[in-house]
């Protein structure tokens, strides 16, 4: 099976739901602890074993093309103040992978963000990470998929269990449970953000995807759906009876990192990892009583 080398990083939306932060900073530049969140997401590809990564941008967004850039200035005074840590930090996101971008004009959905990208992926199966979907786990969540991928040869998406009144947020799978493999499910049907009444079941589609290269072939067709937009959900609802789709409970937690609640919660998830830092906001909490 074709061994999966490159992925995509949609990262050209509006971040709405974080405005007015996000009015003039790409939501994926805010920091998780003292790192861009998009900056996990390059580390997360790299320990994965992704080697060629394609970030979709649009306007607004050329923060992000500069952070994996090298900054020969600031190198230079860092290295001359013999700062070599804070040197490496600054060296280290050059260096993860090899990265290209490509600018999505309009903002006509994730689908087409994708579809971007063909010329850069060409035929060869790849990866998609949504940048507000982080993951901490102690096997990264895409190489999780990319095995199953590597064994099977079909699309996998990352999967999560979900309380039933939160389906209306989530693209949300149906199937059945491979008998071998609990994690596994095989994909019957798709929904984009279906009612809690309407969810065919409570599995959420989170944002990292093993797909095959034929999905481009699908977005290419794919017309305007929910908010008027070329969405993903829907070229992958036609992969499921063409091709075949599986789904894959990963292990580890999930942050969505667009949402306000969300992202201080991964603020405090990685700042955990820190017990320095975790020392002072267990004094700050056990200072602040909850009201
Ligand atoms: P979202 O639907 O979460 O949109 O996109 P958004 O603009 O990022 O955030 P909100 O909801 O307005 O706060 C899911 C992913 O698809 C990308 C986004 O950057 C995000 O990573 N996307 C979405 C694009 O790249 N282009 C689009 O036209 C739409």
């Amino acid at each position: 099976m074709a061994r999966i080398r490159k992925a995509v990083i949609p990262a050209a939306g509006m971040g709405t739901r974080f405005l007015p932060a996000t009015k003039a900073i790409p939501k994926e530049m805010l920091p998780i602890v003292n790192k861009p969140s998009i900056q996990l997401i390059v580390e997360e590809a790299a320990a994965a074993g992704i080697e060629e990564v394609v970030i979709v941008t649009g306007r607004g967004k050329t923060d992000i093309v500069d952070h994996f850039d090298a900054h020969p200035q600031l190198e230079e005074i860092l290295r001359r103040a013999g700062k070599e840590a804070l040197l490496h930090e600054v060296v280290a996101p050059t260096k993860m992978v090899k990265l290209s971008t490509v600018r999505q004009q309009r903002p006509l959905g994730l689908g087409h963000a994708i579809l971007c990208a063909r010329h850069l992926i060409g035929n060869e199966p790849f990866v998609v990470f949504l940048p507000d979907d982080l993951v901490d786990a102690q096997r990264p969540c895409a190489r999780q998929l990319m095995d199953v991928y590597e064994e099977t040869g079909k699309s996998v998406l990352a999967l999560m269990n979900v309380p039933r009144s939160e389906t209306h947020m989530y693209g949300i799978a149906a199937g059945s449970v491979d008998p071998n493999d609990p994690r596994r499910v095989v994909v019957d049907r798709l929904v984009e953000k279906p009612s809690n009444e309407q969810a065919p079941s409570t599995l959420a589609v989170v944002g990292r995807y093993v797909l095959d290269p034929v999905v481009f072939d699908w977005l290419a067709r794919t017309v305007p759906g929910r908010g008027d937009e070329i969405q993903l959900t829907d070229a992958l609802a036609s992969m499921v009876t063409t091709s075949g789709i599986l789904g894959y409970l990963f292990e580890g937690n999930r942050f969505d990192a667009g949402d306000v609640t969300g992202y201080l919660l991964a603020n405090l998830n990685w700042a955990h990892k820190q017990p320095r830092i975790w020392s002072q906001i267990e004094d700050f909490v056990r200072s602040h009583p909850s009201k």
